[in-house]
């Protein structure tokens, strides 16, 4: 059976302030934390066995999902003194595997939501020959992707950082976080200091003259690295358009969690999650929007496309539109919260403090 090793030890910079208290993997996406969906994807592949790499706020993974049996699986926690970056944590994690030398190991970055077919990954893997192969996708603006172009067999033939001007925009794949080893390879990644897998390994494996093997896909795929992204994936669990066996109820446009509490004139559309304990007031509208657990939003508020944070108020009439509100923080009402906006965990807007337009 493939064992897999789970790399979740990122600082989640990008996703400021959400990941301030809790690791990126560790926000919850449609109800639960993004990584429950991760995991019951690879378990429903027949994983049984997974090392999550931590590194950052590593103490909350294991609290949560313990020895993972709850989810049919053998999970274990490995947590680096210094981060190692991506490679360095797969190689920190090795000791931990029971795989043979040849065996195919799994590897996941833990911020991808995707419908990628691992089983299919693991049989190119094996069918190919390789000694890793990659997971790619394809995408409109590579630019800000590390490019993988591939010959007509799929084999690897470079890797792009990050493509500026339109001659080293070669193609249209890209890495997509998923990838198989050889055991014998891992075991190659220099041990003790950090390691990129996708500036340093992989470039030095082609170098080297290795088979690293590339399989594109239209599933779907998206990195949750930023809010609007996360927002959206979010969304997509609930609305069905990202799979996965974890979300905790029907699929549709909106997902209330049992102890949520909506007004009944409140109208949630287009794959809001409305999270534990959190409260919508009356005649408020919500779209396409995740309110964590034990938020609370005033009547008549609009929320578009954002995200609020667990514990935090929104107050009434506000309107909150591709914009984040931390942890705990505090939106009086009357306010006005436009594409981009991040506020930081705990602050407090007083009431009509804030606004885009000049109407009041
Ligand atoms: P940003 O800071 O916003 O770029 O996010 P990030 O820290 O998650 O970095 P990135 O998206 O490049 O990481 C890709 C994957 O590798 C994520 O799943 C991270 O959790 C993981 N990762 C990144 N660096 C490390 C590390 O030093 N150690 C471990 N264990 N995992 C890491």
């Amino acid at each position: 059976m493939t064992e897999a090793i789970l790399l979740v030890g990122g600082k989640g910079t990008r996703l400021r302030p959400l990941t301030v208290h809790t690791p990126k993997p560790m926000v919850p996406a449609a109800g639960v934390p993004f990584l429950t969906h991760q995991l019951a994807r690879a378990r429903a592949a027949g994983v049984e066995h997974i090392v999550l790499a931590t590194s950052y706020l590593a103490e909350v993974f294991e609290p949560y999902f313990g020895d993972g049996s709850a989810l049919g699986l053998h999970l274990e926690y490995v947590t680096e003194r210094e981060p190692l970056g991506t490679g360095g944590a797969i190689r920190n994690v090795a000791s931990r595997l029971h795989s043979s030398p040849d065996d195919p190991v799994l590897i996941f970055n833990g911020d991808i939501l995707t419908g990628l077919d691992i089983g299919a990954l693991v049989s190119t893997h094996t069918t190919s020959g390789a000694d890793v192969s990659l997971h790619l996708t394809r995408v409109e603006d590579p630019r800000a992707f590390g490019l993988v172009p591939t010959d007509p067999t799929g084999r690897v033939t470079a890797f792009l950082e990050k493509p500026q001007t339109p001659e080293e925009i070669v193609t249209d794949q890209i890495n997509a976080g998923a990838y198989v080893f050889r055991r014998s390879v891992i075991d190659t990644i220099p041990a003790g200091r950090p390691v990129s897998v996708e500036r340093e390994t992989f470039p030095d494996l082609l170098s080297s003259g290795a088979h690293l093997q590339g399989m594109v896909d239209s599933t779907y795929w998206l990195d949750l690295g930023t809010p609007q992204a996360f927002v959206r994936g979010s969304a997509d669990l609930v609305l069905g358009r990202a799979p996965s066996p974890a979300v905790p109820g029907r699929c549709g446009d909106r997902l209330v969690l049992p102890t949520a509490s909506v007004a009944t004139d409140a109208k949630l559309t287009g794959g809001t999650v409305v999270g534990e304990g959190a409260t919508v007031g009356e005649g408020a509208r919500i779209d396409g929007s995740a309110l964590l657990p034990g938020c609370v939003i005033g009547a008549g508020a609009v929320i578009t496309d954002s995200l609020i944070g667990a514990g935090a108020t929104i107050g009434a009439r506000t309107v909150v539109s591709g914009a984040v509100v931390g942890d705990g923080a505090t939106v009086g009402a009357d306010n006005e919260l436009r594409e981009g906006v991040r506020v930081w965990c705990g602050a407090t807007l007083p009431d009509a403090s804030l606004r885009f337009s000049s109407d009041q």
